[in-house]
């Protein structure tokens, strides 16, 4: 990381806050009047006849961050596929914000509302330049042959700086994506994600294969992302859950079992039961 001015009284963390909370330069209109960004309700979800979601209900505030955790099989997954489109339910309601109906949408219509979303394996493209990956990620244009010779204006430039300084990658950002470490790579495709400037991020098992050291980084990564983002994040890794967690949800066979803080999630016996037992 580069050093920091001698005499300079604000931290790094308090920069990294400053960026994190800017509010987007283009959000989509999005009525969360009610304080609830995101609203699931009764969702059921079944795979020939298994019912992966049932009856689910969720509702994420604007600007929390929230952990879902719960066994293998507990439906975390399908629940992020439900809500970006790829999975449609059987039956319940799914909205964004007070008006927006999800389940209405097409997959790349709800990425365009404001929902990101973050699959474990990194998708970056590694013949590319770090620097190259944020241009792409914030092009209307896909096509990397038209979005690399069209000039950049200086707030485009700005922002691709403000989100490499957000993920740590400043120093790299000349380096191929695929000269990165897993976990750089991981942070380079939160930051693609952040190009867009979600309002809703959805991250599933964020630190999976990460070192300890790069664990900690993305725990200030996601926290500093609350407040401007609402993120939801999906992870086994219960040391790293603890580290930022606020409010965590138990899911289990397809709903909820328990809800609370941290605290309260360890004591519940059913919660022990099903999932911290060993
Ligand atoms: N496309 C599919 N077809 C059939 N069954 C599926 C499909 N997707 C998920 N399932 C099943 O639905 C259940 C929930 O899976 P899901 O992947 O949502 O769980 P998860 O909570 O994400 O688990 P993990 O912690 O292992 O990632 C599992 O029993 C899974 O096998
Ligand atoms: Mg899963």
């Amino acid at each position: 990381m580069s050093t920091e001015q001698s005499g300079e009284v604000r931290t790094e963390a308090d920069r990294l806050e400053d960026l994190a909370h800017r509010p987007p330069a283009f959000s989509p209109a999005l009525d969360t009047g009610h304080g609830t960004i995101l609203y699931l309700e009764d969702v059921t979800v079944t795979f020939d006849g298994f019912r992966a979601l049932n009856g689910l209900s969720l509702y994420i505030d604007d600007g929390e961050l929230r952990c879902i955790i719960g066994p293998n099989g507990a439906g975390k997954t399908t629940m992020m596929d439900v809500i970006t489109g790829r999975t449609r339910p059987d039956s319940g309601t799914v909205f964004f914000g007070q008006r927006i109906d999800l389940l209405r949408q097409r997959e790349h219509e709800i990425a365009q509302e404001g929902i990101g979303r973050k699959f474990q394996k990194p998708t970056v493209f590694e013949e590319l330049s770090v620097f190259e990956n944020l241009e792409l990620a914030m092009a209307a244009d896909k096509r990397p042959w038209v979005t690399l010779f069209a000039r950049l204006t200086a707030a485009q430039r700005e922002r691709i700086h403000e989100v490499l300084t957000l993920i740590r990658l400043t120093d790299q950002r000349r380096r191929l994506a695929g000269a990165l470490s897993h976990g750089q790579k991981q942070w380079l495709e939160i930051g693609m994600l952040l190009m867009q400037n979600p309002r809703l991020l959805l991250v599933d098992e964020p630190v999976a294969g990460m070192t300890g050291e790069e664990t900690e980084r993305t725990a200030e990564l996601l926290v500093s992302l609350a407040g401007a983002h609402s993120v939801v994040v999906v992870e086994h890794d219960m040391a790293f859950v603890r580290s930022i967690a606020r409010r965590v949800t138990v899911l289990h066979q397809g709903a909820v079992l328990a809800e609370g803080s941290m605290d309260q999630i360890q004591r519940d016996r059913r919660v022990i039961e099903v999932y911290l037992g060993d």
